[in-house]
């Protein structure tokens, strides 16, 4: 028998302060956290919905040294930021905290002193890089070296971004440190570990055999963490920017940003119920759900669930509702790339359209997989499902009641079988948009109450009230009080969605208390109440609007990649005679062709002054054949001849690359004969 709780505490990933939030992150967490939100507080139940901005970490500190202010300057512009957006955007969080409060240093350092008393940490030492000239130890960001993989000069310590291995500090060739550019020495440190293995098999019990019911991608990630074996993690870092390790000679160690991080949803309960707080997390009456993305499964799953054992008196989560990634114009959002769409850039450029990025966001919502965000589509939903189905049901009800009955909700005669079909579909689409809300499958929820939008659409062409009008007027009032009652379940059922929708077509229904009991009732708008003047829900969004979407996209990534475009490093040097072995050489263009069954290939003949030759480039992708018939190239024509798809290809045209990644041929700048050499 599932257990019955008294109240729920929702916990939302806590986004670092050192950038806006992005759709990433909405349709990963936000949306879905506050749907369910707002979802129970229908149901009449007692909800606490924290969320906050997570102020410690290394980022936060490179991006303060790197724009020359202080790490405290950083956290105060983006919690504002992204604290403002959350709220325009209809996120009903009950309360809003940042890891930098007092209340929250003081709880994450006596939650980390019970467990140091306990003696639930083991204190080890390890040789980690040191700076001495900047006298800091170096946290793995703050190393540069030449990647072990791939060679790539720039590598840092934590990854490298070239070949996209994830590194380890002291793996970096010639490693110099990005605070002094001294080279670090390896120093002693001791820091205090959580033994996770000792946790492992409380841990194996709790969520394999007793949390089956969790995500499969949740479930599947935190089965493969336990089978390798947990081992001891590190809580503290050598660092100055973060919480002071509350223990006596602990001078200049702060606590591991993972540490205090999930502790500050213990403190934004404290702050927003400083009496009552302890019944939202120590209470087994309270269920506690984790809203996060797939990068911080582990961390809620496993480490936190640990340090709240280790702890004692507090309830662990009852589920993990993560979800998977959303790219964006089918690629990976990039926040160092700029490929992303902020929240707060998007309420200013469109404005009102808050539940239109919500809608779309909960329809794309990557629950089971990775999932695609593009303009083409959030347009397409708009006008073809907003404004095609649920704002034109709506606008017609309403017209209608007024073009017939002067806005004076008409009574219900006689039901008809039509009528009680609707209703009764009505009711059964609320059982299964209930099952879907229960069990936190939020993009078939909203399929489901499309369904019932789409039913209403389908009620009023097979009535045609504006026909009947002309010979039945008590029937029309019929199927109009129908029609907008069924609006008023609409308004409720689209709530947790659409919040803002919901408010306005609650006000055109002169409607205000709601609540999910009342799905299903056909009786909520009395007779004889007025209906205020129609207004649209929703406005069609033109082709411009979405274009300009995605123009802005593509030049910021331009924009960046030529900021952080470098030349690439010089060759080693050659001296004349190795330089005079290639035989560079000008040939004219006489055909190009495609190569058969060879996407990025061309096959070109080339006037070389000796008879011509053949030629095969894998340009392709960057020009038509024709493009270059009649051009002048440069090649290698001492080039080892090779085949290329079956073709003989003698020699090799010469490119570069410009800003957009695209090759570009290179040739003179002025006429110069076929086979004249280049040096
Ligand atoms: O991944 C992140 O963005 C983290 N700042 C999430 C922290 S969640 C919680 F533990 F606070
Ligand atoms: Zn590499």
């Amino acid at each position: 028998m599932e257990k019955k709780f008294k109240r729920t505490l929702i916990t939302s990933a806590l986004p670092y302060a050192n950038g806006p939030v992005h759709i990433g992150h909405l349709a990963g967490v936000y949306v879905p956290a506050d749907i369910y939100a707002r979802y129970l507080r229908l149901k009449g139940e007692e909800v606490m919905f924290v969320g906050g901005s997570d102020e410690h970490g290394v980022p936060i500190t490179i991006r303060a040294r790197k724009e020359g202010v202080t790490p405290q300057d950083i956290v105060d512009r983006y919690h504002k930021i992204i604290k403002d957006s959350f709220e325009e955007l209809g996120i009903t969080f009950d309360v809003y905290g940042r890891t930098t409060s007092e209340t929250h240093r003081k709880t994450a350092s006596e939650f980390f002193r019970t467990l140091y008393d306990k003696g639930e940490f083991v204190e080890k030492t390890s040789e980690q890089l040191y700076d001495e000239e900047a006298g800091e130890f170096l946290a793995d960001r703050y190393v540069v070296g030449t990647c072990p993989h791939c060679g790539n000069e720039n590598a840092y310590g934590d990854q490298c971004e070239a070949c996209g291995t994830s590194l380890s500090a002291t793996d970096l060739i010639n490693p110099r440190s990005a605070l002094s550019g001294s080279t670090p020495v390896l120093k002693a440190t001791s820091h205090w570990y959580l033994p996770l293995d000792k946790w492992e098999p409380t841990l194996r019990k709790w969520i394999l055999d007793d949390h089956q019911e969790w995500r499969p991608n949740v479930y599947g990630q935190c089965k493969s963490w336990l089978d390798m074996g947990l081992q001891p993690r590190a809580v503290s870092r050598d660092l100055k920017w973060g919480i002071p390790v509350p223990v006596e000679g602990a001078e200049g160690k702060v606590l591991y940003v993972w540490f205090d991080a999930p502790i500050g949803y213990i403190s934004n309960t404290i702050d927003a119920d400083p009496e009552g707080w302890e019944k939202w997390w120590k209470d087994p009456d309270t269920r506690m759900l984790h809203f996060i993305g797939k990068d911080n499964i582990v961390f809620h799953c496993i480490v936190f669930p640990a340090m709240l054992m280790a702890h004692g008196g507090y309830n662990l989560p009852d589920n993990v509702p993560a979800n998977e990634f959303l790219n964006l114009e089918d690629k990976k959002i990039s926040t160092s790339r700029n490929w992303a769409v902020w929240l707060h850039e998007y309420l200013r450029e469109l404005p009102g359209k808050q539940d239109v990025l919500r809608y779309v966001l909960t329809a794309n919502a990557p629950e089971a997989k990775d999932n695609n965000f593009t303009w083409k589509d959030f347009q397409a939903r708009n006008n073809n499902e907003l404004v095609a189905i649920l704002g034109n049901f709506v606008n017609r009800a309403i017209v209608l009641t007024h073009k017939y009955f002067g806005g004076v909700f008409p009574p219900q005669g006689e039901l008809q079988e039509v009528d009680l079909n609707l209703i009764e579909q009505i009711r059964t689409l609320k059982g299964e948009l209930t099952e879907a809300l229960d069990t936190f499958h939020f993009r078939e929820a909203l399929r489901v109450a499309m369904d019932m939008a789409r039913a209403g659409n389908k009620y009023l062409q097979e009535t045609e009230p504006w026909k009947l009008a002309k010979t039945d007027m008590a029937r029309t009032a019929t199927i109009l009080n129908i029609a907008i009652q069924t609006c008023a379940n609409l308004a409720i059922v689209f709530e947790p969605f659409m919040p803002f929708m919901s408010a306005r077509l609650l006000k055109m229904l002169n409607g205000d208390k709601i609540s999910w009991d009342m799905i299903g009732c056909f009786d909520l708008v009395p007779s004889g109440a007025e209906i205020g003047a129609p207004e649209l829900l929703f406005e069609k969004i033109e082709d411009s609007v979405v274009e300009a979407q995605v123009q802005k996209l593509k030049e910021a990534e331009k924009q960046n990649l030529l900021e952080q475009w470098k030349p690439a490093e010089v060759k080693e040097e050659v001296d004349f005679p190795t330089f005079e072995k290639m035989d560079i050489r000008v040939g004219k263009v006489l055909e190009c062709k495609k190569v058969p069954k060879a996407d990025k290939l061309l096959q070109f003949r080339i006037d070389d002054g000796m008879g011509g030759r053949t030629i095969v480039s894998g340009i392709a992708k960057f020009y038509a054949p024709a493009d270059l018939v009649g051009k002048e190239v440069c090649f290698i024509a001492n080039f080892a001849p090779r085949k290329l798809k079956g073709v003989m290809s003698e020699g090799m045209i010469l490119s570069a690359e410009d800003a957009d990644g695209r090759l570009v041929v290179i040739g003179p700048t002025g006429e110069v004969r076929p086979g004249s050499s280049v040096g």
